[in-house]
């Protein structure tokens, strides 16, 4: 999970497989995935006779069945983990009572301000229920010695809590602000590297410290982005998970860590993790959060690093809180100067003091090392093929951005000067560093190129203002297709830029040779937004104890600030827009979605009637016996969304919909909507009105419409219920596949 700088995406939790050995006799960790528990299989004992039994069949030899098997699942659902051949994974999947079978993969991970720009000052109400709400984070574990976590007068965990505490290697144990943390690494021959709890990354402790972190005054990195680092909810309670390594985020741990956080009493989850499209059951974080939410406990999920390419967007379940990656209205320049006195502005997070002098300029076809590396690239200072009596001691400008830093700080350069491609990021470097325009590159190559004796300087990163929000380059865009009528991401918070607190047990960019051991870092990625919904639905939870986790969404989702939009891409970057969790809390109407909804949902997907069996661990719920779920997307979203087969210019579709009036008293809502030409919206009826709290009022949507030029694919309009005091916002986007949204 070390963040690696050759590609756009350092820092984020991208996902990658991790290629083993192909060995055709050799067995692999393969999930057995069973559903829910039934009724008479919440016994354990009786669990493990079954997996073995399971097992034995398939592998045909009790001995090596039992050797195989790596882990029981059995918390809060049924299945386990075992090393099988290919053969015995297939024969397992056809048995009664599993639902899926899957290889297991290993996913990589890749102040502050923004609370404040959330509209959630320090003095913001809060309700003292926000003590007992506890905020799972599944990452790469937590350095409790940073003052984000410090107990000062914190009262003893919530009585619901049923977690553990392992106190073990750099992990000095739990306290009353981190009430829990366990480590899950099921694979034997892992990594080598200390088995606890403790955040070697720094990752863990960030986003933990994003969602629940306390408050802590003078909070900076090297004095950047000063201010007050603080959670959404200061005074919640943290459960740590940890189940990210060097090597990445395993499925089996990721669902070993559910399995846990189910049974331990957690309220929310929060999982800043890439993922990737596999069918629902086939996917530890959707499988995991299906059974979280039928706990009422809610996931937030990182959409995804891979923008601004679309389809890209991942963790799509519609249990699912997916989250985009959004600017604060604060950016970090790091200007350079020139000897002739030419200022740039560059983009970057430099914390390193100049000494207000000059230094001698180069680039890297001048510090070309003649019987160097012939095949790489000295103009973009490809490794190898730099001379170092050419770099020491000077500034370098090298084209383009690959993380060069580390070669030209091996070399003995004073400092990197890249061009990049992204510059809404602002990226750390080892040694002084900045990113320029494209445009400003060239000009500073052609005063190197020009001048005798080329010199520049790198100055310290300065914070300024520009106007926000807008979705980050590398946020992931939709659309989606393993449930193409739900819009996803569902919504934006910040991710760009954001500072808060780090591990102290490694250096601020993971390498080893750097000296700077930070207590907050900045950091980007989708990873740093989720963190920010997890801790804005601990908020609105803290005040809704009994609201189901579609209650919490649509709250969510429903008052969020619309973003403006890029025409080309509209809500598939931003979902319904950037969370304003203090309008949440009072959301006038919420979409809500039982259980059962899902059912029908899944049902309508093309799940047949016994997978739901096992699913639901009830024969109860049989697809035959169930109302067939309505309309476009089958599903009561707080979002409207069609994704059209390429062939198709007009389309005809309905959604239906339910709110449930949360307000207080009688209310009268009247539907208000916007479209562009091409999209006719038609709701039905257009005045709700309700007599008192909790009533429920039924509407439909109709939309019809056809792109009107060939090239057009997407068309965004939308839908508000407004009373006197609330304004209900779903987005309603219609596209459809066109050679931008095919990967
Ligand atoms: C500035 O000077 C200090 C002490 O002389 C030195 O450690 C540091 O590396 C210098 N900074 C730069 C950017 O050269
Ligand atoms: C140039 O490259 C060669 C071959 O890799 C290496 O042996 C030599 O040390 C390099 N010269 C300098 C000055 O870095
Ligand atoms: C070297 O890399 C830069 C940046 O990627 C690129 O613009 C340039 O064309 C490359 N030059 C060669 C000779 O490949
Ligand atoms: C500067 O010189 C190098 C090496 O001759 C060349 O590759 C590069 O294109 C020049 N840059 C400009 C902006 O002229
Ligand atoms: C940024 O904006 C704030 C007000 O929003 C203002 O007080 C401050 O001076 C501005 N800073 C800069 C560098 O323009
Ligand atoms: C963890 O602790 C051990 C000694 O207890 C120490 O040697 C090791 O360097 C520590 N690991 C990290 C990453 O700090
Ligand atoms: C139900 O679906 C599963 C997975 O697609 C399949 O293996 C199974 O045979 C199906 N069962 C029936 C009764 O159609
Ligand atoms: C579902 O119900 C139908 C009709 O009632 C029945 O034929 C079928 O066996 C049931 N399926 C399961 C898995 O119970
Ligand atoms: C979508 O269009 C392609 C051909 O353009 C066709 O093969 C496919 O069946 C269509 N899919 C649907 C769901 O209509
Ligand atoms: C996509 O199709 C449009 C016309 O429909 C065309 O102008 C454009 O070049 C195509 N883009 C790609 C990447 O093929």
């Amino acid at each position: 999970m070390k963040t690696s700088k050759n590609n756009l995406l350092f820092l984020f939790f991208n996902l990658c497989i991790i290629s083993v050995q192909i060995n055709a006799e050799e067995r692999k960790p393969y999930i057995v995935y069973m559903g829910d528990l039934h009724e008479d299989t919440q016994d354990s004992i009786f669990l493990m006779d079954e997996h073995h039994s399971l097992l034995s069949e398939a592998i045909g030899d009790e001995l090596i069945a039992r050797n195989s098997k790596i882990h029981s699942y059995g918390k809060s659902f049924n299945g386990f983990v075992a090393k099988l051949l290919p053969r015995e994974a297939e024969f397992l999947s056809k048995k009664d009572g599993v639902v899926s079978v899957f290889p297991n993969k290993v996913q990589k991970l890749r102040t502050t301000r923004s609370w404040d720009f959330l509209g959630m000052p320090m003095t913001v109400k809060r309700k003292q229920e926000e003590s007992d709400m506890i905020v799972a984070l599944m990452d790469s574990g937590i350095y409790v010695q940073s003052p984000s976590f410090n107990d000062k007068g914190y009262g003893p965990p919530p009585a619901k809590w049923k977690g553990k505490c392992v106190k073990a290697g750099n992990f000095t144990g739990c306290n009353n602000k981190v009430i829990g943390a366990q480590y899950f690494l099921l694979e034997k021959d892992g990594p080598l590297e200390e088995k606890s709890p403790a955040d070697l990354d720094g990752h863990g402790s960030h986003t933990a410290s994003t969602a629940a972190g306390n408050t802590v005054h003078g909070a900076s990195l090297y004095g950047i982005a000063e201010g007050t680092a603080r959670g959404g909810v200061p005074s919640a309670r943290l459960a740590i998970y940890k189940i990210c390594w060097t090597l990445g985020c395993s499925d089996m741990d990721i669902l070993a860590a559910y399995d846990a956080a189910i049974a331990d009493g957690v309220d929310i989850i929060s999982l800043s993790l890439g993922g990737y499209p596999r069918d629902f059951f086939e996917d530890p974080i959707a499988i995991g959060s299906f059974h979280a939410m039928k706990k009422g406990i809610l996931t937030s999920c990182a959409a995804g690093n891979d923008g601004p390419v679309l389809s890209t967007v991942g963790n799509v379940a519609p249990w699912i809180l997916t989250v985009a990656a959004s600017s604060i209205d604060r950016r970090y320049e790091t200007p350079v100067t020139l000897g002739n006195g030419e200022k740039f502005t560059g983009n970057a997070i430099n914390t390193f003091e100049t000494n207000e002098s000059m230094y001698s300029l180069t680039n890297g076809a001048h510090a070309q090392n003649i019987s160097g590396d012939p095949m790489g690239n000295a103009s973009a200072c490809e490794y190898g093929t730099l001379s170092q009596n050419k770099v020491k001691g000077k500034i370098l400008y090298c084209i383009g951005y690959l993380g060069q830093d580390s070669i030209v700080d091996e070399l003995g350069g004073a400092g990197i000067i890249m061009s990049d491609y992204s510059r809404d990021t602002a990226y750390p470097n080892l040694i002084p560093g900045t990113f320029v325009s494209i445009k400003d590159g060239a000009k500073i190559d052609k005063y190197i190129n020009s001048t005798r004796n080329a010199q520049a300087v790198i100055s310290k990163t300065v914070t300024a203002n520009m106007t926000a929000p807008f979705i980050a380059s590398f946020s992931s865009r939709g659309p989606q297709t393993l449930s193409s009528n739900i819009l996803k991401p569902d919504i934006a918070a910040p991710g760009l830029d954001i500072l808060a607190a780090y591990s102290q047990l490694t250096t601020m960019s993971g390498d080893p040779s750097d000296e700077r051991v930070v207590k907050f870092s900045i950091m980007s990625g989708t990873s740093m937004a989720c963190p920010h919904v997890s801790g804005a639905a601990a908020y609105v939870k803290s005040f809704h104890p009994d609201w189901s986790v579609a209650a919490i969404k649509s709250a969510l989702m429903t008052t969020a600030k619309s973003m403006k939009i890029r025409p080309d891409e509209a809500e598939l970057a931003s979902g319904s827009g950037q969370i304003n969790p203090k309008v949440a809390l009072h959301p006038g109407l919420v979409y809500d979605i039982q259980y059962d909804d899902y059912i029908s949902f899944l049902c309508k997907q093309g799940y047949n009637s016994s997978t739901i069996a096992m699913l639901t661990g009830n024969k109860k719920y049989n697809c035959s016996n169930f109302p067939v779920a309505k309309g476009a997307d089958g599903l009561n979203y707080p979002t409207m969304h069609v994704y059209l087969n390429s062939s198709q210019s007009s389309f005809s579709e309905v959604f239906y919909r339910t709110v449930t009036n949360v307000g207080y008293g009688k209310s009268v809502y009247r539907a208000s909507i916007r479209s562009p030409n091409g999209l006719s919206i038609t709701v039905v009826p257009k005045i709700l009105t309700f007599n008192g709290p909790n009533q429920k009022r039924s509407f439909k949507v109709m939309v019809n419409g056809k792109f009107l030029q060939a090239s057009s694919w997407v068309l965004s309009g939308r839908l508000v219920w407004s009373d006197s005091k609330h304004n209900v916002r779903s987005p309603i986007l219609i596209c459809r596949t066109t050679n931008r949204t095919l990967l």
